[in-house]
């Protein structure tokens, strides 16, 4: 049952559905975020307390958002307004939406700009740049890299062009199928590097790095921390998944597919870490660097292993496989938008909003040389923009899409979405009090009021 006429592209299956959420989940957050906040944060009781996120917010919100995408089947924006209309609520819920549509342009800004570091390690591996280097060389080639907005700026550009020319090709035969060719052979690579971190010396380290939980490093900030990279993670509150929920065909289970999507996205998570980590400490290699951790940290494990070319080229494929397969996630609700609303074309819609996207990017670019210096809430541009998204709007956007779901729309609508029978009084608490509470408990203790 569609609540609009105006269908504006559809998935050719279920498994379409599940390949692509699938991609837009699966992305710099699993591959660059989660390992080096990990570091940061202690390890294992980080863990933890992200596998508690995932299951008790993440996955109840990726089925409300998925569920008011295909009621809708429109962009967020005008899916929220409709629905509003719907439930007899105010229509200042499309602000909703908007705050949706904000946060994937915010996000894909900084998104492009480490993609692009992806894209540039890439072809520094490939071209047998470690063969035979010393740590030292290793070391400084990020130093270079940051210190450089001109090189920066040419792989920005780059990944940013590609992502614009998959959107505009359209649900089916752009964004459907690059996921399809792409995702699998991310899996492959993946197996392939836990099979190499399984033999080394460090698996054991890495391995109660990651899982030996130890609450006492964990802080309340930790906590808030850890909820942004789930709703980061999963690609929630900022209406990507709801912009692919509105392609879905009808009566396609969607507890089902968000459950093998967060599901895969939580193992692709896990699976970094353990390729990662038993490398890092099989060389001495500190864990907690922060965002340098994959570019610089693991580098010079590279350096130092046998077959260290191959590893870590399959390594930046990987990384920008699941880059751009989410970039296009975070993109296709302001093109949606632009082509519905302001009567543009598809192509015209993924121009517009990349090169805008684009430009806020250089922001990011300068914050890592001579931009340095300019800070705000004691954050350079690229860690402040970060913060505002991933901690603060992507769980805003959460909470209102849970409020909306669980006591806005009616019962009966959303019972008869969700198509699961006895299970729905599962899922209606939890949207209705555990998410919700879950996500203000944490944001007031984070700002130290609870
Ligand atoms: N989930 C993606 C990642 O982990 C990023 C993303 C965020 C994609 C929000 C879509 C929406 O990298």
């Amino acid at each position: 049952m569609t609540a609009s006429g105006k269908i504006h592209g559809q998935w050719s299956s279920r498994l379409a559905f599940i390949i692509a959420a699938s991609g837009s989940a699966i992305g710099l957050g699993n591959i660059w975020k989660f390992p080096y906040l990990l570091g940061e944060n202690g390890g294992g009781a980080f863990v933890l307390v992200y596998l508690a996120c995932v299951l008790g917010i993440g996955l109840p919100i990726m089925m409300a958002e998925t569920l008011l995408g295909r009621r809708g089947r429109q962009n967020p924006i005008n899916t929220m307004a409709t629905l509003a209309g719907q439930a007899g609520a105010s229509r200042i819920w499309r602000y909703a939406g908007w705050l949706g549509v904000l946060a994937g342009f915010l996000i894909l800004s900084y998104y492009s700009v480490i993609a692009g570091w992806s894209m540039a390690y890439l072809f520094k591996m490939a071209g047998g740049f470690i063969d035979g280097a010393s740590t030292e060389t290793a070391r400084q080639a990020f130093q270079e890299l940051k210190d450089a907005p001109d090189r920066q700026l040419i792989w920005h550009t780059l990944f940013m062009g590609a992502t614009v020319v998959i959107v505009s090709r359209g649900v089916s035969d752009g964004i459907e199928k690059v996921t399809r060719l792409m995702m699998p052979g991310l899996l492959l690579m993946l197996l392939l590097l836990d099979i190499h971190a399984v033999r080394t010396e460090g698996f054991a380290e890495g391995m109660s790095f990651l899982f030996k939980v130890d609450f006492d490093k964990l802080t309340g900030e930790s906590l808030l921390i850890a909820m942004g990279q789930a709703f980061f993670s999963l690609g929630l509150g900022m209406g990507s998944i709801m912009v692919y929920g509105s392609y879905l065909p009808a009566h396609v289970s969607i507890a089902r597919s968000s459950a093998i999507v967060a599901g895969l996205d939580t193992a692709v998570a896990l699976l970094a870490g353990i390729a990662i980590f038993p490398v890092v400490f099989t060389h001495h290699l500190e864990p907690g660097m922060g965002p340098g951790l994959i570019f610089e940290t693991l580098p010079l494990a590279f350096v130092q292993m046998p077959g260290g070319t191959l590893f870590g080229t399959v390594f930046f494929i990987l990384a920008f496989f699941a880059a751009i397969t989410s970039a296009i996630a975070l993109i296709e609700p302001a093109v949606a938008w632009l082509s519905e609303n302001a009567g543009l074309s598809r192509q015209r819609a993924s121009a517009y909003a990349g090169s805008a996207c684009w430009l806020l990017g250089v922001g990011t670019v300068l914050s890592f040389n001579r931009g340095s210096d300019l800070t705000l809430a004691g954050r350079n541009f690229f860690e402040f923009i970060d913060f505002l998204t991933a901690d603060i709007m992507l769980p805003a956007g959460g909470l209102l899409v849970a409020i909306f779901a669980g006591w806005v729309m009616k019962r009966e609508h959303s019972e008869e979405e969700l198509e699961m029978g006895a299970w729905y009084c599962y899922w209606r608490p939890l949207i209705r009090y555990l998410a919700p509470a879950a996500v203000v408990i944490i944001f007031l203790h984070a700002m130290g009021l609870l």
